[in-house]
């Protein structure tokens, strides 16, 4: 199946794609995009095999295309990098009318796309996401930048895709532990805006026999397992696509995709990123939702369920062991969604729903915090 979406934005409207095998489409999709430049194509280096091989299929279809890799990890996101890429393609010409095109996950997608933003004022940008945290959440919405040693994605722009083309077929060689990240915001997704998401999730998982000790696995020799999860991964894109939509620039709505970050912010720093992001969103979705319970907004029951399904996909929600409460208090005030002083919590109100109060009381988050089940950190 291919699900196709578009994102509204102030300036124009632009396609998102989801489907196992649409980077083959790619060529058809830039022709009717008019983009016609050359593209620069710009990939992580462990899809160094699958740029050849885009690149490969574009010049047969007519297309100038210049290739480069980027080293894998947070790290490129630098301003050498950067720097690196405007070298690259000032010193072979780029034109107005070219395209960047970003192959990777959020790294890439951020870095290529900050590029694309900035030289020459500004060109077009494709993003064709190959990690599921790129296809339902980095790739859609038009945030790229990059950090500055002082602070994460602290050097951005705005810049939106002309297209987003999510092939999951990618995700057959993604590490297992970056794609059970990728499902904490697919989760996530599901619990602030579509329940049927969420039980679609559920019904999976049973079907499958998913469990914390079995959890949700890719499998690229199964065809109907790799249809049935992409289906989903659509409805979690249409999902963010519907939020950016509202709220291109972040003004509003844009913060109910904060569920579970305020406190997998705090966690994933004082840990120094020994925990993927989506892990510690895993662990911060579960405190928030227990925050929420104890301000009476839902049921113990909702923690329940989102437990299970957290574990079914792999996930933890267990604090982990060591870590200072008082230090996490202390970040989350810190944290860059503060506004007038007041943290703004993103909260369950039912499976679907959330609502963002800025006046959830520092004792009953260090209640949750206390009250968390710990485990000791021990990354693969
Ligand atoms: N712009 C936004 O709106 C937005 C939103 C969320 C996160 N982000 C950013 O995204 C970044 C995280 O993104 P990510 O989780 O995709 O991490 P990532 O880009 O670092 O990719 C994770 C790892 O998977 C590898 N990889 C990628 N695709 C692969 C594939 N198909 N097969 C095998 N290996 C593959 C990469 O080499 C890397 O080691 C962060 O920098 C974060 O700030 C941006």
């Amino acid at each position: 199946m291919t699900a196709t979406f578009t994102v509204t934005t102030s300036a124009a409207s632009y396609p998102v794609v989801v489907g196992a095998g649409t980077l083959n489409t790619l060529a058809k999709r830039l022709n009717e995009l008019g983009l016609y430049g050359t593209l620069w194509l710009i990939a992580d280096e462990q899809l160094t095999t699958v740029a050849a091989q885009t690149a490969a299929s574009l010049r047969a279809s007519g297309y100038r295309v210049e290739v480069t890799t980027v080293p894998s990890g947070e790290h490129s996101k630098s301003f050498a990098e950067l720097t690196r890429l405007y070298d690259w393609m000032i010193g072979n010409g780029i034109e107005r009318r070219d395209a960047v095109l970003a192959l990777g996950g959020g790294v890439i997608g951020d870095l290529a796309g900050f590029a694309a933003a900035t030289i020459l004022r500004g060109v077009a940008l494709v993003q064709l996401p190959s990690t599921l945290l790129a296809m339902v959440d980095a790739a859609v919405g038009g945030k790229t930048g990059i950090n500055h040693p002082l602070g994460k994605n602290l050097i951005g722009a705005f810049h939106q895709p002309r297209l987003v083309l999510a092939d999951t077929n990618l995700l057959s060689t993604l590490p297992p532990r970056e794609l059970r990240a990728g499902w904490a915001e697919v989760i996530k997704h599901s619990v602030i805006r579509n329940a049927d998401l969420f039980v679609a999730l559920e019904e999976l998982a049973a079907a499958r026999g998913w469990h914390a000790d079995n959890p949700a696995g890719w499998d690229a020799t199964d065809h109907e397992l790799t249809a049935q999860l992409t289906a989903i991964i659509a409805r979690a894109v249409a999902v963010k696509v519907e939020v950016v939509s509202i709220d291109e620039f972040e003004r509003g709505e844009r913060i109910t995709l904060n569920y579970g970050h305020t406190i997998g912010h705090a966690i994933e720093q004082l840990l120094d990123y020994r925990l993927l992001h989506g892990e510690c969103v895993a662990i911060g979705m579960d405190a928030a939702a227990r925050i929420a319970v104890a301000l009476g907004l839902c049921s113990p029951e909702l923690v329940e369920r989102q437990r299970r399904l957290l574990a079914a996909y792999g996930l933890s929600v267990a604090m982990p062991a060591d870590l200072d409460h008082a230090a996490i208090l202390a970040l989350i005030t810190r944290d860059k969604k503060v506004q007038a002083g007041k943290v703004r919590w993103v909260l369950p109100t039912a499976i679907g729903q959330v609502v963002v109060r800025a006046d959830v009381p520092a004792e009953i988050v260090a209640a949750v915090l206390s009250q968390a089940t710990i485990h000791a950190v021990t990354p693969e």
